[in-house]
This record gives structure tokens, sequence and C-alpha cells, in this order.
């Protein structure tokens, strides 16, 4: 059986005393052992964040990080400045940074293999344009996609990755997939994961679904049998994320 995860991607949003306020005010609410939930936060938030979580179940995570160990890269962070910090999780390759910060399948791959190399766990994104669904390459792209993503990367250690699910067009919209529509790209996804690694492995792989996820939705959604809990945006820094992590 596999542990839910639910993280929440605050994106740019909160300052860091806007974190520690929202962290005081939802932290005893949503500290279960039904789940992993992972705060995703801006780099200058983590601090704060992995300050408050001391004591919790709750685990703090970057949403971005750069694929070399050190050097001239303005503006960069590395794997192990993360993992100084104690942070468990990296969100690589979101959509957002795809199409406004020039990641590729490659790119993401590096950051994948970097994070790992420090015991940080990759939430890897993928997930199709509303074009591409229109055009039926849906489970080609997102198939592609996973493979760039863990090439070279061994079994024991792609069975720690996350994936998340995120079909592009249902990120902030409001509009969700359907259960059915996620469910068909998450089983896809397992299918290669299978295909690469086995099914034991692929088995051992949590896989979310992002767009939309919020109070009224997450029950549903986390029923599905190959969806491991949700990457959640907008309803992560509302009150509403008790909701989400405490679905019934
Ligand atoms: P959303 O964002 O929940 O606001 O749609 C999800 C994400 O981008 O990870």
């Amino acid at each position: 059986m596999r542990k839910k995860i639910i993280a929440g991607n605050w994106k740019m949003n909160l300052t860091p005393r806007e974190a520690r306020d929202f962290i005081n005010s939802i932290k005893d609410k949503i500290n279960s052992d039904k789940s992993d939930v992972v705060f995703c936060v801006p780099y200058l938030d983590l601090a704060v964040a992995l300050n408050l979580i001391q004591g919790t179940n709750i685990s703090v995570g970057a949403q971005n990080m750069y694929y070399t160990d050190k050097g001239a890269f303005t503006g960069e962070i590395s794997a192990s400045m993360l993992s100084e910090m104690s942070v468990r999780y990296v969100i690589i390759g979101h959509s957002e940074r795809r199409q406004f910060f020039g990641e590729t399948d490659i790119s993401v791959n590096k950051k994948v293999r970097k994070a790992l190399e420090y015991n940080i766990t990759p939430i890897i994104c993928v997930g199709e344009s509303l074009d591409q669904r229109r055009q039926g390459i849906t489970i080609e792209l997102v198939r592609q996609q996973v493979k760039i993503a863990l090439l070279d990367i061994p079994a024991e250690q792609a069975k720690n990755i996350v994936i998340a699910y995120e079909p592009i067009w249902a990120i902030g919209t409001g509009e969700t997939a359907t259960c059915d529509q996620a469910e068909e790209v998450c089983a896809a996804i397992r299918l290669v994961l299978a295909e690469i690694y086995g099914q034991e492995a692929a088995d051992a792989v949590r896989i979310q679904y992002g767009g939309s996820v919020n109070a009224a939705n997450a029950a549903e959604i986390f029923a599905m049998p190959n969806i491991d809990g949700g990457l959640v945006g907008g309803a992560s820094i509302k009150a509403e994320f008790e909701k989400v992590v405490n679905y019934e």
C-alpha cells in the first residue's frame, strides 16, 4: 500500500513573515500520519518553514534547484545547499519552469540525478498542454517526459521519486481533469515505470495528480487506484489546505 503524499506548491507566494503566520495557523491541523505532507516553499521561506515544522510530520521542499554542485551560476541554488538545510523534497520540471524559465526534459534529468545524489526526493512534474491533449498525444508526451527524466537512474533510486502528473490546462484555472482523465495518465505513467524498472519498482513510486486540486475534489481524485496524492498550488496557501490533507 503506497502512503499518500500531499504537497503544497506555494509558487512565488508568501513572504517569510506570511509563511510563519500561515504555517502556525495550520500545522497542528495537518499533522497526520495518514499522508506525507510537504510544504514546497520559496527559497527565502525555507529557514522559517524548517524551523516551524519541527516536531510535526510535515516536511519541507524547495521548488527548484540547479544540477551542478557549485560554481559561477548567478542566482542558482544547489542540491548541497538544500541538503545542508535538511530540505527533503524538491519539485523538478514544473510546467511553469518549463514554460517561463527554459526547463527541458534533459535539464530535468540532470536535476533529478543531482537531487537523488543528495538524498533529496524529487517531485518530477510532467503533463500536457491543452493543444497537446486535443492533438491526442498526451500519453506519448508524458511517457517521453518520464523516460527522459529518469535516464540513467537505477531502480533502487527510482523507487523513491515522486511523479506529479499535472495537465497544464488544469493548473491555476479552476478546471480539474476528471478522475478518469487523471487516472488514465497516472496509470500510463506507472506502466512506463514498469517497462523501465519492472513492476515492483513501479508499484513503489508515488504518482500525484496536480491541477486545481481543492477541498471539494481531493477525496474523489485521491481515491483513484494509481493516484497517490496531489501537488496542490492555489489551495495550499489557504486554510482550505487542511481539508485537502484531511480529505475523506
Ligand atoms: P493549482 O497548481 O493547484 O493552483 O492548479 C498546481 C501546481 O501548479 O502545482
